[in-house]
């Protein structure tokens, strides 16, 4: 069970993952675009205290896929993992990288059968986006669920990667239902140690501590 970030913000990650409570980052172009800063720039960065970072890669045919990735791979060695999209040149792409080892992240996963290829691709992580499907009333947590139970069956290595998660109780529920890693953005994983009654009891305990010190 692991917490990535999901986020191109640095200034926002490295507090964060100095918590030791995060094992990875995940960033898409867009929220690169949100960064206003260069891919490059963002992931150099990082690079000093995140071990693990999804760099997509945009391309328009499969050689510059495969060339853009190894760039990326041989530019910033066991920290990058090549996150390419859930199609015929991104699964090619995939089988291409992780023949040689390197770590894939197969992105914009909306089905069972997306992922059984992106898993029979190689991808070390296959990315169902939660959110966007519930979006689109469709059932985000029950795809979860049902790659959970497929690749529990046949034994798949790939780790189930939640994405486009927007709350706290998807996230446990992301993981309930057999999900390796959620990726979540700052705010979700701020929320996740917040509680009212929490609040509430630390307020009596102190009121309380403060009552029965002596000196
Ligand atoms: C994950 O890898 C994606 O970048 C991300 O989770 C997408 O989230 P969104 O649907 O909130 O944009």
């Amino acid at each position: 069970m692991k917490l990535f970030l999901d986020s191109a913000i640095v200034k926002d990650i490295l507090p964060r993952v100095k918590s030791g409570l995060i094992s990875g980052v995940t960033t898409n172009p867009t929220l690169i675009k949100k960064s206003g800063r260069d891919p490059l720039d963002v992931y150099r960065e990082l690079s000093h205290d995140v071990s693990d970072i999804s760099m997509e890669v945009v391309a328009q045919d499969l050689p510059q896929f495969i060339d853009e990735s190894l760039k990326l791979s041989d530019y910033f060695g066991d920290i990058a993992t090549i996150k390419v999209p859930c199609t015929d040149i991104g699964l090619k792409t995939c089988k291409y990288l992780a023949n040689r080892g390197i770590r894939v992240n197969v992105t914009l996963v909306f089905s069972s059968s997306q992922a059984i290829l992106a898993a029979l691709a190689g991808a070390t992580y296959v990315s169902p986006f939660v959110g966007r499907m519930d979006d689109n009333s469709l059932n985000g947590l029950g795809l979860i669920a049902d790659i959970s139970n497929i690749f529990q069956k046949h034994k798949v290595d790939t780790q189930i990667l939640a994405a486009s998660i927007r709350d706290t109780q998807s996230v446990a529920r992301a993981f309930g239902l057999g999900a390796n890693i959620c990726t979540i953005p700052v705010k979700v994983f701020d929320g996740m140690s917040q509680h009212v009654l929490t609040d509430k009891g630390l307020d009596q305990f102190d009121h309380d501590y403060m009552a029965s010190v002596k000196n």
